[in-house]
């Protein structure tokens, strides 16, 4: 028994946010943003949250599988901007779809959420503890930004994207995951200060903050070889896999993960020059593009990969 992805949906916020609208709030320009990410526009929230997000995802992915909510019965949500720290965003999305059979709760694992939901989802299912589960990954970034930093600010957009997954007999063949919680401090956000009378804190720094280069040279050695392991452990050829959906965080580790694997870009669709990098929701949101675009076929190879905080990631090789 293993786990197959039979529906997916997403959906992003309705304000585009081109490179040249953010040339009016910081030291930017089309030109850099561009040549040095691949991003020209991405989407941000105004009236939308996580959960909105999240839940239109889910009710599209649900629509593609032909599920209903009731029979669900487990939701996990990958994300690091979740609207309350509790209730969780899953649990918010079980009370919207009415998936009164469902378990629900949320995971933080930055950019790989979505993988680290569809690995333990996996596991759920190899255990006999769930039959049909809702991954999401989803995030609205714009709210943990500086916006006044304009190496950081420039990179990110909001949305979710979610996949329906049931036990089935084909469907995930392989996969890998890890963390390197040593170099974490290359991309974190603090969060909260502390409000306790007896703790005296100084004010914390509240916003996403980056080594770019530390976190492109994890991303340009880590996840060539954790996609080489997982074709290695299912004993595939990267030739046979027709699709690499990867965390889009740039257009250039991208094209440096295809090189490397020595893969003709063509495998590796991209959403970042419209949708930015959105974490968690990246590689789902991006799976459901390439779905709907009727780019996959029954019994196709895909590897999906998540990379990022943490530091973080997990890749899935999968028959579709
Ligand atoms: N517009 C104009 N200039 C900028 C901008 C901007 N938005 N941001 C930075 N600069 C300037 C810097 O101030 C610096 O100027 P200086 O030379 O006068 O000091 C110059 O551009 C170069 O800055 P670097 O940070 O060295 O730029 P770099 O070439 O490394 O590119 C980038 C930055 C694109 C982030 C790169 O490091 C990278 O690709 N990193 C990968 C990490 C990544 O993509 N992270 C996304 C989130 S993490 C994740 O999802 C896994």
């Amino acid at each position: 028994m293993t786990s197959r992805i039979i529906g997916t949906g997403s959906c992003l916020p309705e304000t585009v946010v081109t490179n040249d609208d953010l040339s009016a709030i910081v030291d930017t320009s089309d030109e850099w943003i561009s040549s040095r990410t691949g991003i020209r526009e991405r989407r941000l929230a105004k009236e939308e949250t996580t959960t909105s997000l999240s839940l239109e995802a889910a009710k599209r992915a649900l629509a593609d599988a032909g599920v209903s909510s009731k029979e669900l019965d487990l939701i996990v949500v990958g994300t690091l901007t979740g609207d309350y720290i509790t209730p969780s965003a899953a649990c918010e999305v079980q009370a919207g779809l009415g998936a009164v059979n469902a378990t629900a709760f949320d995971i933080n694992a930055a950019c790989s959420g979505f993988m680290f939901g569809l690995h333990m989802v996996n596991a759920y299912i190899r255990a006999g503890m769930c039959r049909t589960a809702l991954v999401i990954g989803a995030e609205t970034l714009s709210r943990i930004l500086d916006w006044s930093d304009r190496s950081t600010c420039v990179l990110f957009g909001d949305g979710a994207g979610a996949a329906v997954v049931q036990a089935q007999e084909r469907g995930l063949i392989a996969f890998d995951q890890g963390s390197d919680g040593e170099r974490g401090a290359c991309l974190a956000c603090r969060g909260r200060t502390n409000n306790n009378p007896l703790v005296q804190t100084d004010k914390t720094y509240g916003y996403v903050q980056m080594d770019g280069q530390e976190v492109y040279k994890f991303a340009v050695t880590t996840v060539p070889q954790s996609i080489r392991r997982v074709l290695e452990n299912a004993g595939t050829e990267a030739e046979d896999v027709s699709y690499y959906l990867l965390h889009q965080a740039n257009l250039r580790i991208i094209q440096s993960v295809a090189k490397r694997l020595k893969l003709e870009p063509e495998r590796f669709p991209v959403s970042l020059d419209h949708c930015g990098n959105i974490s968690a929701a990246s590689v789902p949101i991006l799976l459901d593009e390439v779905n709907r675009k009727g780019m996959l076929h029954r019994g196709d190879k895909i590897v999906l990969s998540g990379f990022g905080g943490g530091l973080t990631w997990g890749t899935s090789l999968l028959e579709w």
